[in-house]
């Protein structure tokens, strides 16, 4: 959205482009932009299915005119992930109210009420082109607009009285020809963020929240209920109130109107080349655009708006562009397995004093004794964020005494776990952006526990949301498969659980003995990525044939089974299972035969012996498992296809070791031709619930 900066349509297709190329993690099942046409309410569709780079193609295939000038203009765009109605371009955002576009849309989160809506507006005679949840939300702004009798209301009102029919999670940008030079955009669940570009100073850096506002007017569901009266009731007539303005920002210093641009994304990768300074919106913000002012209004008011900040605060973004970018790497997913000797540095940086063997984690302190007086810790996550809990829960236990349970966010929701005032919830994600993990911590905040997030998102959700917590600092992760953000969940977690235990003089001797196998972990790290070769031969062996693989370890290994599994399944489509080894006679012994592919962690800690066991079952049940073992393990017979790894303190082996199976599963999704960053059906930030 820019005022009074002239762009011609080719940089506006570009900025568009761009950004939604950044936020492709979020979704690439098809995608769209709306952009102003020829003569004025004009609007130019471009749609199409799969990555952006397919509507770039379209884009620079169509016929217009891309040098048309536009002093100010108003552009939306938009990548899908499908929840309502397959990928099409039918179904590709923006959403339109009807084919003249009095209104159009993007959005990502869901409306659960969609339903509900499309039938009142059904019955009230609307024709919808799509399946989609958002496109009832288009027909019903132009609905309330069209029942407004003299068409004086606001288009922040308008969206007020949309917004207050919705039911779900949305992150929403509205544009209209009815407000030339307009938009809209409001967040409840999802995340959205606005930059601001400007070449002058501005003279302030934040934005008043305006808190005033109509009062909840009935709903207009239902009023136009279809059960009632035969759906003829009086169409909605929103009251709008006169707006008090005395929220205008971005004034610039001689108080004259200035050339500024501003960017709305639900990520600030979309934005970082234009502009490092934001505001994040909260729940229930509606932002309104217009002659080169942000107005910040509340959908609600009373309780809910007296406990929200009255201020959004412009910050300044720390991630340069250079960090998403690829590199000399084929793939982003390739990049950040090797940045992992890097990535585990920046997560102890300033954090773990290698000197005096004492770990500070500026987020918690605060909160130690809290946590210490807990009566048992709670992790949520979900995906590899789940892994990383598996991954630390025994040295948690270990270290702290205290009792922790690990919970898939989903299924902890889906049981309403009961939760207490003096349980801590630690909430465990990459993007701090996902629904699941997000509703979950609502749900303790709700009952009053301590609420820690372990994200790497700063200025996400979670990070937000939370009481306290610690930002992993692995830096942006775009490849969907996760690799080195679990490395730096791993370690802020055992950081987390060493810093817990510092009271403890007992345990000296084996914090000691972590903190100096975390020091050597990097080079550790870089010696198995050396081996990539190798691993990509075997890749390229009898595994490239293989429709399945079972990876088996237990104890510490379990996770690193788990995490190598998920890698595996997500991107080279290729059905694998973690399995603790424990548990093989219990049921997978059964799978075993020659010709079942088995990866089998036999690095040397205390369960050893019971996974060599584990190792003679299978053998003797004619598998041949690929041993991931310590260098120089003598115990290992000649015969036997390893991987060799460093050793390390057993709760630091699942870092070395899951290293040697991001590669295999990078290696076996190249060699099947899939597109590693971007697998099929998957999103890598999943908003929805
Ligand atoms: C999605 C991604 C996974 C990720 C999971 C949790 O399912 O495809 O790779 O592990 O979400 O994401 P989070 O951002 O919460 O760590």
């Amino acid at each position: 959205c820019s005022y009074l900066r002239p762009k011609d349509r080719k940089e506006v297709c570009d900025i568009l482009c761009n950004g939604l190329a950044r936020q492709e993690y979020r979704g690439y099942d098809s995608a769209g932009i709306g952009i102003d046409g020829d003569s004025p309410g004009e609007i130019f569709y471009y749609k199409e299915v799969g990555k952006v780079a397919g509507l770039r193609e379209k884009i620079a295939a169509a016929k217009v005119d891309t040098s048309k000038v536009f002093n100010s203009q108003v552009s939306i765009a938009h990548t899908r992930w499908a929840t309502h109605g397959p990928p099409s371009v039918v179904n590709c955002h923006p959403l339109r109210s009807d084919p003249s576009s009095d209104f159009l849309v993007v959005h990502n989160g869901i409306v659960t009420n969609a339903a509900a809506l499309r039938l009142v507006l059904q019955n009230r005679g609307f024709k919808f082109e799509s399946e989609t949840d958002t496109e009832a939300v288009a027909i019903l702004t132009k609905y309330v607009y069209d029942s407004q009798p003299d068409k004086r209301i606001t288009f922040t009102e308008l969206v007020k009285a949309v917004l207050k029919e919705l039911e779900g999670s949305f992150a929403f940008v509205f544009k209209s020809k009815h407000y030339p030079d307009e938009v809209v955009t409001a967040r409840r669940g999802s995340p959205l963020l606005i930059g601001v570009k400007t070449d002058k100073k501005l003279k302030v850096d934040f934005v008043d929240v305006e808190f005033a506002g109509q009062e909840a007017d009935q709903k207009i569901v239902e009023t136009l209920s279809p059960t009632t009266s035969g759906g003829l009731l009086a169409p909605p007539i929103v009251n709008p109130k006169i707006m008090r303005t005395q929220s205008r920002a971005f004034m610039s210093e001689d108080g004259l109107p200035q050339p500024i641009e501003f960017f709305v994304a639900s990520d600030a990768a979309a934005i970082v080349e234009h502009t490092k300074r934001v505001l994040y919106l909260e729940d229930d913000d509606i932002a309104h655009i217009a002659e080169g002012q942000l107005h910040i209004h509340r959908l609600r008011r009373g309780e809910d708006g007296q406990q929200t900040p009255s201020t959004r605060s412009l910050e300044t973004l720390e991630i340069e562009i250079a960090e998403i970018m690829k590199g000399k790497f084929n793939h982003f997913m390739q990049k950040e397995i090797y940045e992992q000797p890097e990535s585990v540095v920046n997560t102890m940086r300033g954090r773990v004093n290698f000197d005096t063997n004492k770990i500070t984690l500026g987020g918690l302190r605060a909160y130690l004794p809290i946590i210490r007086r807990g009566r048992r810790i709670v992790f949520s996550a979900c995906g590899t964020s789940y892994h990383s809990c598996i991954a630390t829960r025994a040295i948690f236990e270990e270290l702290t005494e205290i009792p922790v349970s690990v919970e898939l966010a989903s299924d902890f929701l889906d049981r309403k776990t009961p939760i207490f005032r003096d349980d801590v919830c630690v909430f465990v994600s990459q993007s701090g952006e996902t629904a699941d993990t997000i509703l979950a911590m609502r749900y303790c905040l709700e009952r009053g526990a301590l609420c820690v997030g372990v994200v790497n998102t700063v200025g996400s959700t979670i990070s937000r949301d939370s009481h306290c917590g610690v930002h992993i600092n692995a830096g942006p992760e775009v490849g969907v498969a996760s690799t080195k953000a679990y490395t730096s969940q791993y370690i802020a977690l055992l950081m987390m659980a060493l810093q817990l235990s510092e009271d403890r003089i007992s345990l000296t001797e084996r914090r000691n003995q972590i903190i100096s196998g975390l020091h050597a972990l990097p080079g550790q790290i870089r010696s198995v990525l050396a081996g990539d070769t190798a691993l990509k031969e075997m890749a390229e062996g009898v595994l490239a044939k293989s429709t399945s693989l079972l990876l088996m370890g237990r104890g510490y290994q379990y996770a690193t089974c788990l995490e190598g599994a998920l890698k595996i399944k997500e991107i080279s489509y290729m059905h694998s299972e973690g399995i603790l080894a424990g548990e093989l006679k219990h049921g997978p012994l059964a799978l075993i035969d020659e010709n079942m592919p088995v990866i089998i962690v036999m690095t040397r800690d205390s369960l050893y012996p019971k996974v060599q066991s584990a190792f003679s079952q299978i053998t003797a049940r004619k598998a041949q498992p690929i041993v991931i073992c310590n260098e120089g393990d003598e115990g290992i017979s000649k015969d036997v296809q390893t991987i060799r790894v460093p050793q390390t303190v057993d709760c630091l082996q699942g870092l070395v070791n899951v290293i040697p199976l991001q590669l295999l599963s990078y290696h076996l999704a190249i060699n099947k031709g899939f597109d590693v960053d971007f697998p099929r059906n998957l999103a890598k930030s999943v908003t929805t619930e």
